[in-house]
C-alpha cells in the first residue's frame, strides 16, 4: 500500500511526485507562477502540497520524513546565513505567456467579488484594467457599461481576454504594454482598476503612481491585491513577502497623488482547495479624486 492509499479517502488525491526538498520546490513551483492549493501540510509520513498541472490534473508533491528533518536543519542554517528567503524575482511577460498557455483561463470568467461590491451600481463612464490578465474584470465592467481598456504585457493573456469578451458580446480595447510604459489619455480615466497587480518595489509604487496619477476629476482608484498577512493566514497568492500588498502603503501613494481615501484595509475571500475552503487575505483600497468643494464628489 503507498502512503497515499492509506490517507483519508478524499483528502490529498492526485498523481504523486517525490522530492528531497518541499519547500525548494513548491518556492520554484510557485516562481514559475504554479498555484499551490493552500500550504504545505503535515502528514504522519512526512509533509506535501497539492496543486494542478497546466491541464488542471491534480499533482501532490511529497517528502518524507527522513527528507523532512534534513531539509528542515539544511533550511535554518541557509537562512541564518542570509537572513531571508531567496527572492527569484518578478514573472516577465513570457513568464506570463506561458502560464496562459492553454484553452483554460487560469483566472476564470468570474469578476474578482470586490470589483463587483465596490463598482457595481456606479455610473459607468472610461474605465482602464491594468494587469488585466485574461480580462475577466474588463469584461464584466464592459457589461456594465463601462468603455474599457485592458493593458497587460501578456499578448497570450489579451487574446484570451478578446476571445471572451467576443463570447459575452460586449467591445474592450486592449493594449499590450508594461503598466511602467502604459500612458494614460489626457484628461484621465474614470475608473482605474488594479487587481492582482504583485510586483515587488520599487515597481509597485511605480504603478500605483500611474494607476493613481490616471484617475480624472470625480473619478475612483479601485486597488485589490494579495496582502502580507495572506501568508501567515491565508491561501493562494505569491508567497515572497516582496510581492504582497499593504493597505497603508497603497493609501500613501493614493494621497500622494491628491486622491481622497474612501476604503483601506483588509478583505477576506473565500477560496475553494483541495482541502476545502480556504480564506485568503486580500489589501482593498478605493480613493476618488474630488472636484469642487472639499468632500464632495464630482
Ligand atoms: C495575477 S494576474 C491578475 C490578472 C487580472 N487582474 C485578474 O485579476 O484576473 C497578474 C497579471 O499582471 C500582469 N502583469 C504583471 N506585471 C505586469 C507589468 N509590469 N505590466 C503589465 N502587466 C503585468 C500579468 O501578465 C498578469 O496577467
Amino acid at each position: 500500500m503507498t502512503w497515499f492509499e492509506s490517507m483519508t479517502p478524499g483528502s490529498v488525491k492526485g498523481t504523486v511526485l517525490e522530492t528531497d526538498d518541499l519547500d525548494e520546490e513548491v518556492a520554484r513551483l510557485r516562481s514559475l507562477g504554479v498555484e499551490i492549493a493552500g500550504d504545505v501540510q503535515d502528514a504522519p509520513w512526512g509533509r506535501f502540497a497539492t496543486f494542478d498541472d497546466p491541464d488542471g490534473n491534480g499533482l501532490v508533491l511529497q517528502q518524507t520524513t527522513q527528507q523532512t528533518a534534513q531539509q528542515t536543519a539544511r533550511q535554518t542554517a541557509q537562512l541564518t546565513a542570509t537572513g531571508s528567503p531567496r527572492y527569484r524575482g518578478p514573472m516577465d511577460s513570457h513568464d506570463w505567456d506561458e502560464r496562459y498557455q492553454g484553452t483554460d483561463l487560469v483566472w476564470t470568467a468570474t469578476p474578482n467579488q470586490f470589483l463587483v461590491s465596490e463598482v457595481e451600481g456606479l455610473t459607468p463612464g472610461t474605465a482602464v484594467d491594468l494587469a488585466c490578465g485574461e480580462g475577466r474584470n474588463s469584461v464584466w465592467l464592459a457589461e456594465q457599461g463601462w468603455a474599457v481598456t485592458g493593458v497587460d504585457f501578456s499578448a497570450v493573456g489579451l487574446a484570451k481576454g478578446a476571445k471572451l469578451a467576443e463570447a459575452r458580446g460586449v467591445d474592450v480595447t486592449w493594449v499590450e504594454a508594461s503598466v511602467a510604459d502604459w500612458v494614460a489619455p489626457l484628461g484621465g480615466v474614470d475608473l482605474v482598476v488594479v487587481c492582482y497587480l504583485q510586483l515587488p518595489e520599487p515597481q509597485r509604487t511605480a504603478a500605483l503612481t500611474k494607476a493613481a496619477d490616471a484617475v480624472a476629476p470625480g473619478g475612483m482608484l479601485l486597488v485589490i491585491a494579495h496582502d502580507k498577512d495572506n501568508l501567515i493566514r491565508g491561501v493562494g497568492g505569491p508567497q515572497d513577502p516582496a510581492a504582497l500588498y499593504a493597505a497603508p502603503e497603497v493609501v500613501d501613494v493614493a494621497v500622494a497623488a491628491g486622491l481622497h481615501v474612501d476604503r483601506a484595509g483588509q478583505v477576506l475571500r473565500s477560496v475553494v482547495t483541495d482541502a476545502g475552503t480556504r480564506e485568503a487575505v486580500d489589501t482593498l483600497v478605493r480613493a476618488s479624486r474630488m472636484t469642487g468643494r472639499p468632500g464632495e464628489l464630482k
